[in-house]
């Protein structure tokens, strides 16, 4: 099943000119919650290579704006787009958001950063949390208020106490797993809507 389902998206992304099958986990999400619109500013964390930039940039129009932050080394496929900024970087050393926007606020977080998986549930588990806690810790900093947040993160007893508190700060907070989403896969995404800054 997970492998007819890998075929199926990994196929229709080659022959839409996507970067990568992740683009229709984005746009389940998009379709279903309706959280990216016309003129936003989105940040797009783990970027590479770099499909939900291009679904993104499909739904935000030309007066919208999207930067993407990514450990690897900036994706030369997406750099003559106008309305698209693209950073190597660290997400976990990170901190000069005033210099991407005017006011370093953006309408739209979203992360589909997966740390290096090393096979020991428990450590990939604290990885993949340890990322989502530093995006929650700086909302403050780089969420609008009533702005949205969506992230992946791989599902544990620990990920779920997290996702619990997020609902004292957003209005809505939903899980959900995209029908996209490979059947072996642990991850899961979060869907928060109105940040109550
Ligand atoms: C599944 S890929 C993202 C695919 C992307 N959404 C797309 O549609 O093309 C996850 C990305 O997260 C990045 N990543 C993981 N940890 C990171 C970190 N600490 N800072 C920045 N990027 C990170 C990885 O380098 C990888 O490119």
């Amino acid at each position: 099943m997970s492998f007819k389902v890998k075929d199926h998206y990994f196929k229709k992304a080659k022959q839409e000119n996507y970067l990568a099958r992740s683009i229709y986990k984005l746009k389940e999400i998009n379709e279903k919650f309706k959280i990216i619109n016309k003129g936003m500013n989105v940040l797009d964390l783990g970027y590479f290579p770099g499909s939900w930039i291009q679904y993104t940039c499909e739904v935000i129009g030309e007066k919208g704006k999207v930067v993407g932050i990514d450990i690897k080394p900036v994706n030369k496929k997406l750099t003559g787009i106008k309305n698209v900024n693209l950073l190597e970087s660290d997400y976990l050393d990170f901190s000069d958001w005033k210099s991407l926007v005017p006011d370093g606020k953006f309408d739209v977080v979203l992360s589909d950063m997966a740390p290096n998986t090393t096979g020991i549930k428990d450590v990939d588990q604290a990885r993949s949390l340890g990322l989502v806690e530093k995006i929650i810790y700086e909302l403050p900093v780089f969420l609008k208020p009533n702005g949205s947040l969506v992230f992946k993160i791989f599902d544990s007893n620990d990920a779920q106490n997290e996702i619990r508190n997020l609902r004292k700060i957003f209005k809505q907070v939903k899980i959900f797993r995209p029908d996209s989403t490979r059947s072996v896969s642990k991850e899961i995404f979060v869907v928060a809507k109105n940040y109550e800054a």
